[in-house]
């Protein structure tokens, strides 16, 4: 059987963890990566965890020739996950119009071509900002979508709008998109994990980055939030429980099981921690004292966001399986590797 998947963005920090999965899960992996955010490297990476090789091509998915000709080369695959994607949400915001050029000229090229060259599964790796501010808690696929709060949130709601469009008028084609809450944690084998460029937004890199000395202290933004220590609440779930979803998503669609031509499904543990009890966490898995201040509000931040999982339980048989300190002890096992040994 036929078992080839095309990854984009697949040298990514979520992307690469699915490859991961992919390939221990007997399918064979064609990585599309332009590595705007990756290393080549974390091909090396991927093979010496897996044992076994990963197509790679360097492609910009912007460009729709170039993106033609590589669909070209692999058209006998069975499905598209979808990842490339830029996604600092600050930097959207100081630079909207190349976030929606970079992402929906991306997802636009890969869905014309796919669908054109006969690939009919798509995954896409969708987000919680969908549900902007949440109205109530927790969030289910059924919360009201709303306008993101960033360019980039925007980017996934409107892809998700793509798609919807697309499968309505295709009904030879299959989607599943997965709003994802806050992806930390790395590979157990800490040979892959996030790795982001400049200055981190987010807390986790943040965290492990001031505990190794290349940041000097955290900044906690604010402690007047009405949650259970004034801190922002999050649904942290690990990279790793993420990737392993997406192989139940994909098995969903090519054993055509899927009851609607676009499925959604959030992807979160169902539990929140606070900024607080996340920094505890890693001091007491780490044994060191973490520098960190409080400061005020950081703008766009709301209150609490959690998920509710029954659904990808039910129809995936997915439930996230690792709890907050594995998240954090693979995080800092990552972030130890790759600072000792310049990876
Ligand atoms: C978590 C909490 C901060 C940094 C973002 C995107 C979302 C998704 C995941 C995906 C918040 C606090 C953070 C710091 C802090 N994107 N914090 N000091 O904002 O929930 O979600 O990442 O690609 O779409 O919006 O995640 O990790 O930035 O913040 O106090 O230096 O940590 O205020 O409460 P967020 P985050």
């Amino acid at each position: 059987m036929n078992k080839k998947i095309i990854v984009t963005g697949g040298l990514g920090y979520i992307g690469s963890h699915t490859t991961i999965e992919l390939i221990q899960n007997n399918f064979q992996v064609v990585v599309f990566d332009d590595l705007s955010n990756s290393s080549q490297k974390t091909i090396a990476r991927i093979e010496t965890i897996t044992g076994e090789k990963i197509i790679f091509e360097k492609v910009d998915l912007k460009n729709e020739i170039r993106t033609g000709q590589e669909f070209s080369k692999h058209k006998d695959a069975l499905a598209v996950i979808h990842f490339a994607a830029h996604k600092a949400v600050n930097e959207s915001v100081k630079n909207p119009l190349n976030y929606y050029q970079n992402n929906l000229f991306a997802i636009l090229n890969t869905l014309k071509w796919q669908y054109e060259l006969g690939i009919k599964n798509f995954i896409f790796s969708s987000s919680a900002a969908v549900y902007g501010s949440p109205e109530s808690l927790p969030i289910s696929e059924n919360n009201k979508i709303q306008r993101p709060l960033s360019p980039y949130g925007n980017t996934k709601k409107i892809s998700e709008e793509i798609i919807e469009d697309f499968t309505k008028i295709n009904s030879d084609f299959s989607a599943i998109s997965l709003r994802y809450f806050n992806p930390i944690g790395a590979h157990d084998s800490g040979k892959i994990g996030e790795l982001p460029k400049g200055i981190p937004n987010n807390l986790m890199p943040y965290i492990t980055q001031t505990a190794s000395g290349v940041r000097e202290k955290l900044k906690v933004f604010g402690n007047d939030y009405p949650t259970k220590d004034g801190t922002p609440v999050r649904d942290y779930i690990h990279v790793v429980d993420l990737a392993k979803a997406h192989i139940k998503a994909l098995t969903r669609l090519i054993e055509n099981k899927q009851e609607k031509p676009l499925e959604i499904y959030n992807l979160g543990t169902g539990n929140g921690f606070s900024v607080l009890e996340v920094i505890k966490s890693f001091e007491r898995i780490s044994g060191l004292k973490l520098n960190y201040e409080i400061v005020t509000r950081r703008e766009g931040d709301v209150p609490e966001l959690f998920a509710t999982t029954d659904l990808a339980f039910k129809k995936l048989g997915w439930k996230a399986e690792l709890g907050l300190d594995e998240m954090v002890k693979s995080a800092w096992k990552w972030e130890q590797n790759y600072r000792n040994h310049n990876i």
